[in-house]
């Protein structure tokens, strides 16, 4: 006998599924049998991840989305529904981040750090709400990060956010809780994606921040992708309000 995750007949959105780990997530969901919405700010960078998703034989399309506008996340969800009949799984991965020390960070820093990561992410959550309380089910996972947790240098406002999203998790899962939808969230460790390159270089390069990782390697994409589809997924069905960290063990005393 073998266990497998399967999603055929639910349909996802992932934000920021042009790049990283939203790239890897909306691959690791199609190939699980999800119809994916490849949600992002970059509409040349969805198409093409979209376009790899229907090479594998899934269904997918892509839409431009600026997580931070009320309309366009409704228009991202409407879209969805419209085409594949239902949002039953929604990533929140689209994140944006400054890495400066907090006295040279400005205020449009701290508006953008906190504007797309933390309500963007309330944002895309609040148009999908509607749509889960209407069919009573829908999975909700969040991507928080250790810097807003432990705190991590040269990413402030970012962790602010984070933090802030941490809450939002918890608050939302109890409100949402009474219309079968389950929220959560990972707290992905120092992962290898485009994005996280600046903050790795930042920090003295991979072979120094690896030393601080118990497992001693950083992580990749798909580490995060596969523990986002555990919580997408009926396996986690009594699972909510909660965060798993993905991280090699980072966050433990040694
Ligand atoms: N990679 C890591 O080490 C790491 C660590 C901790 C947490 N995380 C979290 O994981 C998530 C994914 O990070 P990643 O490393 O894959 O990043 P990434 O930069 O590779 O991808 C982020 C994507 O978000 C999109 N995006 C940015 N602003 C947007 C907006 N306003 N609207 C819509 N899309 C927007 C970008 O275009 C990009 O495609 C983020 O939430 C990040 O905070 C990552």
């Amino acid at each position: 006998m073998t266990v497998s995750i399967d999603l055929s007949g639910r349909t996802a959105i992932v934000t920021g599924g042009a790049s990283g780990i939203g790239r890897e997530t909306a691959l690791q969901l199609a190939r699980a049998g999800a119809r994916v919405c490849v949600a992002d700010i970059h509409q040349h960078g969805a198409e093409s991840v979209s376009a790899e998703i229907r090479a594998i034989g899934a269904e997918s399309f892509a839409t431009e989305v600026d997580i931070r506008d009320a309309a366009a996340a409704e228009r991202a969800v409407t879209s969805t529904a419209d085409r594949f009949g239902s949002v039953d799984i929604l990533v929140n991965s689209a994140a944006a981040w400054t890495v400066k020390p907090f006295d040279e960070l400005t205020t449009e820093d701290y508006d953008r750090d906190i504007g797309v990561s933390l309500i963007g992410t309330m944002t895309m959550s609040r148009a999908a709400y509607d749509i889960m309380r209407a069919q009573h089910r829908g999975v909700v996972v969040n991507l928080i990060s250790d810097s807003g947790r432990v705190g991590e240098r040269y990413l402030v406002a970012y962790g602010a956010a984070k933090a802030g999203v941490v809450g939002f998790t918890k608050g939302f899962a109890l409100e949402a809780a009474r219309y079968g939808i389950r929220v959560n969230a990972v707290s992905p460790g120092t992962t290898k994606t485009p994005g996280a390159t600046p903050v790795i270089d930042h920090w003295g390069g991979e072979d120094r921040i690896v030393k601080s990782y118990p497992l001693r390697r950083l992580g990749e994409p798909i580490d995060q992708a596969n523990a986002i589809l555990f919580l997408c997924s009926d396996m986690s069905d009594w699972v909510t309000g909660q965060v798993l960290s993905v991280n090699g063990g980072f966050t433990m005393v040694d």
